[in-house]
């Protein structure tokens, strides 16, 4: 018990860190709460304009879900790897730092994917990407790639994965609400528009 406590805080922690905010108050991008949809995860960096800046924000809030599992599971297994994943998704959109008003999960959800299980992951980018190509909407492509995450894991016959893509998949849904009210609309801005 005491283990996994552990692993939860430690993944919690790092993913924690809301790099698109720390980036775009670095650059003097402007306050990324005022801008857009007021989200701080790499989309709403584009609307910046500032596309490194939302490329680093892509990596790095990507990257701190991955590493977090990869230590987790070097230190502690798979189970390890799981909890500490699931947990750096919790903080990228639960941050105690801000008021716990975080992100939407996207990156940290396709990078924590990518080091649980590369072929998962990979799959997940790959929707991600397409949907992105033939749509031009983020959030869409998002929810998309999580919702058939899910079912992906099952069919690989990984189960215990499957529960833990699931529960994120599923607060990726729920973080999306606005975006979802926006599509329905018709009124969800493409990549790369102020919106
Ligand atoms: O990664 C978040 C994305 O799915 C939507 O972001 O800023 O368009 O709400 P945004």
């Amino acid at each position: 018990f005491t283990a996994a406590l552990v692993w939860l805080v430690f993944g919690y922690l790092l993913g924690s860190i809301p790099f698109g905010l720390l980036i775009t108050r670095l650059l003097g991008l402007g306050d990324l709460r005022q801008i857009g949809s007021g989200n701080i995860g790499a989309t709403n960096v584009l609307r910046t304009g500032n596309k490194g800046a939302a490329l680093a924000t892509l990596l790095l809030d990507s990257g701190k879900g991955a590493i977090a599992v990869l230590i987790a599971r070097a230190l502690g297994g798979d189970s390890a790897a799981m909890l500490a994943g699931a947990a750096a998704f919790l903080g990228h959109c639960f941050p105690v730092w801000l008021g716990f008003q975080g992100g939407k999960g996207v990156a940290t959800f396709l990078g924590t994917l990518l080091a649980l299980d590369y072929r998962i992951g990979l799959a997940g980018c790959a929707i991600w990407l397409v949907t992105a190509l033939i749509t031009r909407i983020s959030s869409l492509s998002a929810l998309v790639a999580a919702v058939l995450a899910v079912p992906l894991a099952f069919v690989i016959g990984m189960p215990g994965l499957g529960w833990c893509v699931g529960f994120m998949a599923v607060l990726i849904l729920i973080r999306h609400r606005a975006n979802i009210q926006r599509l329905l609309a018709g009124t969800e801005p493409r990549i790369g528009r102020r919106g």
